[in-house]
């Protein structure tokens, strides 16, 4: 898959806001995620307001890129799910979805870390005013790129370890 290997962060973006039509791809991305017992604990807040996105760049240290952001998305964990100790890791692989799906549409996109930092999932559950059900989890920043990166080279054989 060439999302895989081309896949990077961008936090720079054009000015260009991002159609509706690719927003919803983003979600269906999103929703095609594995989860634990199928789960699907995620609910995602589509941000565009631009005073919302420039109260959520100061909710963590390295969010600042979302305040020039055309496009934010908020991944909330609904906490009543049946499995709750496997909802980061499901909403972790949703993440990476709408990531791969970004680079796929001609999108850049970064993840910004927000859980397991309680000060950070506090602060952008009171820009939110997040109902109690749910726990903010990840923002990730979309838009168009503006500047162009290329994926390090990662693969190192030594991780692998076989046994035959
Ligand atoms: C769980 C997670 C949290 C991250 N948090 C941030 C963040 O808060 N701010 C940021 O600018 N990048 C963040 N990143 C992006 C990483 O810094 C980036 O993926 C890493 O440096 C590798 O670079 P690449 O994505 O271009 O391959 C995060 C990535 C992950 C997977």
């Amino acid at each position: 898959m060439n999302e895989i290997f081309h896949r990077t962060s961008i936090r720079r973006f054009t000015g260009q806001e991002v159609e509706t039509e690719k927003i919803e791809l983003l979600m269906r991305a999103a929703m095609a995620a594995p989860s634990a017992a199928n789960q699907q604990p995620w609910e995602f807040v589509i941000v565009t307001n631009k005073a919302v996105l420039e109260q959520l760049s100061k909710t963590t240290p390295y969010a600042s890129c979302l305040a020039n952001a055309p496009l934010g998305i908020v991944v909330l964990i609904r906490k009543e799910c049946r499995i709750p100790e496997y909802a980061e890791i499901d909403c972790s692989i949703a993440c990476e979805n709408i990531w791969l799906e970004a680079d796929s549409l001609g999108l850049g996109c970064v993840w910004l870390g927000v859980a397991p930092v309680k000060e950070r999932v506090a602060a952008v559950d009171a820009v939110l005013r997040t109902p109690s059900v749910f726990e903010t989890f990840a923002l990730l920043a979309v838009g168009y790129p503006a500047e162009e990166r290329r994926q390090q080279d990662r693969f190192d054989p030594k991780r692998i370890h076989y046994l035959r």
